[in-house]
């Protein structure tokens, strides 16, 4: 940031299962479009479950979670998000540090979580009758045409995925290259570098036990996978 004083503070910012949660989501999802690639469906569909079982996962650590990782925390009103878009270019790291996610950053998480959401639970009631005549676990409870709308958004949304993560990963890498903002550190060690002065805000985050994610994580993981073998008969 342009202001920057030269005394600085390492912060941490993302607790552990956010980061988790964050990283096995970018592997899930590359596997899934790999393997869609590589037409080796039965990889896809693994990939596929295990989006389902992180989306629950954030789901529900948006509530009990980490202070900063809670949705009430930071899905703001439209006046905040364009005040924050306003000050972007220009504003000090005063009007630009948040001890989570930025007004704007904040709405793109949820696009983006509900995005993947969908393209989970729509391939679940998705089939592919070309090469190799699988059905997605809840195809045979519901009708054709609900299955074919399902199909569509499996095989539409997708691009919107695309579209999302290209603008995030560019985000990331724009408060990198012309914030001087390294986002991308924190998202991985769950540390930041802030100005000495604004160190208090990230003190006043409070931290969930990380083993309390990993546990919510690992039924979540059960309750898919039990509901697929279900659903499978
Ligand atoms: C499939 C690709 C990706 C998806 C679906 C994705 C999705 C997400 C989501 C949902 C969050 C919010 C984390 C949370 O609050 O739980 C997030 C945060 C973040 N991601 Fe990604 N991500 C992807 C790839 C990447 C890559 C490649 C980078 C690095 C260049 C990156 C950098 C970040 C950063 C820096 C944050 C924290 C943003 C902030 O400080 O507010 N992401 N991402």
């Amino acid at each position: 940031m342009s202001n920057q004083t030269s005394e600085e503070k390492k912060v941490k910012l993302w607790d552990f299962p956010v980061r988790l949660f964050h990283w096995a989501l970018v592997i899930a999802i590359v596997t899934a479009w790999w393997a869609n690639r590589e037409v080796m469906i039965d990889i896809h569909a693994i990939a596929g479950y295990s989006v389902l079982a992180l989306v629950i996962f954030r789901l529900i650590w948006g509530f009990v979670g980490s202070s900063n990782a809670r949705f009430a925390d930071f899905l703001t009103g439209p006046r905040r998000v364009i005040d924050y878009l306003r000050k972007l270019p220009n504003g000090s790291a005063s009007e630009l540090t948040y001890a989570g996610h930025n007004p704007a950053g904040g709405w793109m998480v949820a696009v983006m979580i509900l995005l993947v959401g969908v393209q989970a639970v729509s391939g679940l009631f998705a089939s592919e009758n070309t090469f190799l005549f699988f059905d997605g676990p809840l195809v045979a409870y519901v009708s054709s045409d609900f299955a074919s709308t399902m199909n569509w958004i499996h095989q539409t949304n997708i691009n919107l995925i695309y579209g999302a993560v290209g603008l995030h990963v560019f985000a990331a890498l724009f408060y990198l290259a012309v914030k001087r903002e390294n986002l991308i550190r924190a998202i991985v060690i769950g540390t930041r570098r802030v100005p000495a002065e604004l160190a208090g805000r990230f003190a006043n985050i409070q931290f969930a036990p990380p083993l309390l994610g990993i546990a919510i994580l690992i039924v979540c993981a059960l309750v898919v996978w039990g509901g697929v073998t279900l659903a499978r008969g």
